[in-house]
């Protein structure tokens, strides 16, 4: 049963924070020599959410996707990721914490002998489901990125466009409790970046898929609710909806 979306809303008011960032830092050592990429960053992503990171290179954006997908471990201060303390977390939690999230990246990263669909059902075999169901689930999420007639293409025999969108199916196989996306328009032209962006527009607005998007172009960065812009490791801003927070 469909939930309707004002009473979906008022329950995910009332649930804690998906991340919570709390005076987050991270320093890498570049030989003897700190690199000081976040500086005390304070962030809160609700369910929900669809926020755009903007900021220069090097600003450390995704640096900062890197700790809430819990690829990387902090150097001080505190993240919560859906409520666990990710600094107090062994490894094999924090590879259970990461298989809670959906992770796209510039370069799509698919499987090149693969086609759309074992792309996509990879990573739910990875997770053991079985082969039919597998399939089926498969199917329904190329279906859901607009990739019907696309399901037995390989990726070089696919447009960057429709390979990002495998990819984004790829990253919804296993129900994430957010998305993870580091410049996923990048590398694909600008057209194509707009019907990226509707389609993760569309799965936030319509199945409440919580997004974190880094992303370069203030463009595409305006089509999300919410706005965080990036600076030499820390946030100077954050607007949602166009109000400062
Ligand atoms: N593994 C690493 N070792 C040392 N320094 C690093 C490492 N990864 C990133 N850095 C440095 O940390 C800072 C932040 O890097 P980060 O990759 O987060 O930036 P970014 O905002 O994602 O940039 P871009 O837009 O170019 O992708 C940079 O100064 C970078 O040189
Ligand atoms: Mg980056």
């Amino acid at each position: 049963m469909e939930i309707p979306k004002q009473i979906r809303n008022k329950i995910v008011a009332f649930m804690a924070p998906i991340v919570e960032a709390v005076n987050l830092k991270k320093t890498y050592m570049l030989g003897k020599i700190p690199v000081e990429a976040l500086r005390g960053v304070n962030l809160k992503v609700e369910s929900g959410d669809f926020l755009a990171v903007l900021g220069p290179s090097g600003s450390g954006k995704s640096t900062l996707l890197n700790l809430i997908g819990a690829l990387d471990k902090p150097t001080a201060g505190t993240l919560l990721i859906d409520s666990f303390d990710v600094s107090t977390l062994k490894d094999n939690q924090l590879s259970d914490l990461r298989r809670r999230v959906g992770f796209v990246f510039q370069f799509f990263n698919l499987i090149p002998r693969f086609t759309a669909i074992d792309n996509v059902g990879l990573s739910l075999s990875i997770a053991g489901m079985g082969k039919a169901e597998r399939k089926k689930r498969a199917k329904e999420l190329l279906e859901t990125v607009g990739l019907k007639d696309r399901m037995k293409h390989k990726p070089a025999e696919l447009s960057g466009g429709q390979q990002q969108r495998v990819a984004i199916a790829r990253a919804l196989a296993n129900n994430p409790r957010f998305l993870l996306m580091d410049e996923p328009t990048g590398n694909i032209d600008s057209k194509t970046a707009r019907e990226i962006i509707n389609l993760v527009k569309g799965l936030n607005e319509e199945k409440g898929v919580t997004i974190i998007m880094v992303t370069h172009d203030q463009h595409l960065a305006r089509e999300a609710k919410r706005i965080v812009q990036i600076f030499d490791g820390v946030i100077t801003s954050d607007i949602v909806n166009g109000e400062p927070t």
